[in-house]
């Protein structure tokens, strides 16, 4: 078992392809409920690959940067695992750069969004350095056209989403 993964991403359909193979990690996984933060500069490409990764999920429709509602929910459905209709799990993007206090994620109530039941996919952690350890955390360096992708686990099952996305990528 490995805890981070290095990705380089020559071009943005590549970083989309990186944010579609973590999407594809997450289904063998089962789609388990994580916490996955997004770390880089403004326009290192976050909500680029957040994108790429909830359309992988099966999200119709535009899906936009949540820049200025904070929060954008989605539902995911778990198509296959329960005959006559899906089950499935709330997906929530969130973009905190709008935080200058460090409480201010509670107030705003995302406490009650971070609860361990979904899939949080956040951008700005920084801004709010009380959230929950994330299970994983994007880092994302921009240079030019390409980007350095680095995922690392910081609980057991981000380890197992970067395993699966080690093993795919060996396949590939
Ligand atoms: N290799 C790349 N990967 C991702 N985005 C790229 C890449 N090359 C150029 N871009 C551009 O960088 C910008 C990334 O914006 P965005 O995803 O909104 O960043 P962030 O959410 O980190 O502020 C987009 O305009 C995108 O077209
Ligand atoms: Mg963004």
């Amino acid at each position: 078992m490995t805890d981070t993964l290095s990705r380089h991403c020559a071009d943005e359909s590549a970083t989309s392809r990186f944010g579609a193979a973590i999407a594809s990690a997450l289904r063998a996984g089962g789609l388990p409920p994580l916490l996955i933060t997004l770390h880089g500069d403004l326009g290192a490409g976050k909500t680029t690959l957040v994108r790429a990764l909830l359309r992988a999920l099966g999200v119709r429709g535009r899906i936009k940067s949540p820049s200025y509602a904070l929060v954008e929910p989605y539902t995911i459905s778990n198509d296959g695992l329960e005959f006559n209709h899906s089950i499935g799990i709330t997906a929530y993007h969130i973009d905190l750069y709008r935080f200058s206090s460090p409480d201010e994620w509670l107030d705003a109530g995302l406490g009650d969004v971070l609860d361990g039941n979904s899939l949080c996919l956040v951008e700005w952690p920084e801004r709010a350095p009380g959230l929950p350890r994330a299970d994983l955390e994007i880092r994302i360096a921009a240079h030019d056209a390409s980007r350095d992708v680095v995922v690392r686990a910081g609980s057991r099952a981000g380890m197992a989403v970067i395993d699966q996305l080690a093993s795919a990528a060996s396949d590939a």
